[in-house]
């Protein structure tokens, strides 16, 4: 831990320090000296509207811990314990994935295809981040939402309940975490997709390997999930899927050789592709 300042205790003095501490652990050292201030702080306002603030032994000591946390290398929402995704500000820790800006494309484009009624479906749910942003927008739907990791499930059950919106989640693999005869109108997953051998794993250490890895070849998830949806369909339903940016031939491929139809990929932010969609063919319901 750097030395620190002994002379100034004002919170203006602290941001200054704590982003020139923060420049060599992150690319945003400034934005994040902040964030970590105000974590502490007793109102969100306090920063800017009493910058000669004394920052006080109690908070210096919570300020410090969380700073070493930071540099050691710990990701900067695990350090705050909540990070936000589209509105919604979610508990996190490290048994779920940190929300991505990328999962925004998939929730974007299921806001622009929820059913009237009917019941919708998200596989791996982590935080609850897809499933509760869906019913933050439309609470009249039934949701649903399945992951196999209990503590995952618990910190989606809590964001749900905070929030105050209403999901049936459910604990185990896949569709075989769902009741019998249950079916959905939308089904919407970013399972684990990397390959065990892919090399961005060694960037995501501090999260959990099962969110991320899919098996040999990354198209593991969506294989499974798709061999265990049918009983769970309606004729007309939409499925959406996130995946890497260079799996969208893989996954239309797989989307039609389980007897969907209406494939599209949709891109993100950075004009890659990152969602494919499709509708249940009648025929095979
Ligand atoms: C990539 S994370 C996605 C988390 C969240 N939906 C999001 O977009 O931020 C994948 C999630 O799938 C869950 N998962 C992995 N394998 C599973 C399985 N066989 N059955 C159910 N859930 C699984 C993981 O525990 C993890 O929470």
């Amino acid at each position: 831990m750097p030395e620190v300042p002994a002379a100034e205790d004002s919170l203006r003095h602290w941001l200054a320090w704590l982003g020139i501490q923060l420049a060599a652990h992150c690319d945003a050292p400034e934005q994040e000296a902040r964030w970590l201030l105000e974590e502490i702080l007793d109102s969100g306002t306090e920063l800017w509207s009493h910058p000669q603030a004394p920052l006080g032994e109690t908070r210096r000591s919570h300020l410090l811990a969380l700073l070493a946390r930071r540099m050691s290398g710990e990701p900067l929402p695990y350090c705050l314990g909540h990070w936000s995704f589209m509105d919604l500000d979610l508990r996190v820790d490290p048994h779920v994935l940190i929300p991505r800006p990328d999962t925004e494309t998939l929730v974007r484009w299921a806001l622009a295809h929820l059913p009237e009624k009917g019941s919708v479906l998200d596989l791996g749910t982590g935080s609850g981040a897809i499933i509760l942003a869906l019913a933050q927008a439309r609470p009249d739907l039934d949701y649903w939402a399945v992951d196999r990791c209990e503590d995952a499930l618990a910190v989606a059950r809590h964001n749900g309940a905070v929030l105050g919106l209403s999901v049936h989640w459910c604990a185990g693999d896949w569709c075989q975490a769902l009741p019998a005869g249950q079916r959905f109108s939308l089904v919407l997953s970013n399972p684990p997709y990397l390959a065990t051998d892919d090399p961005h794993l060694a960037e995501l250490d501090a999260e959990p390997i099962s969110a991320l890895v899919a098996g040999e070849t990354g198209l593991e998830s969506y294989q499974a999930i798709l061999a265990g949806l049918p009983a769970h369909l309606e004729p007309q339903t939409r499925i959406a899927f996130e995946h890497g940016h260079e799996q969208g031939p893989a996954l239309r491929q797989l989307l039609r050789a389980h007897g969907w139809e209406g494939v599209e990929t949709h891109r993100d932010l950075a004009g890659r592709e990152r969602v494919s969609s499709a509708v249940w063919s009648t025929l095979y319901a």
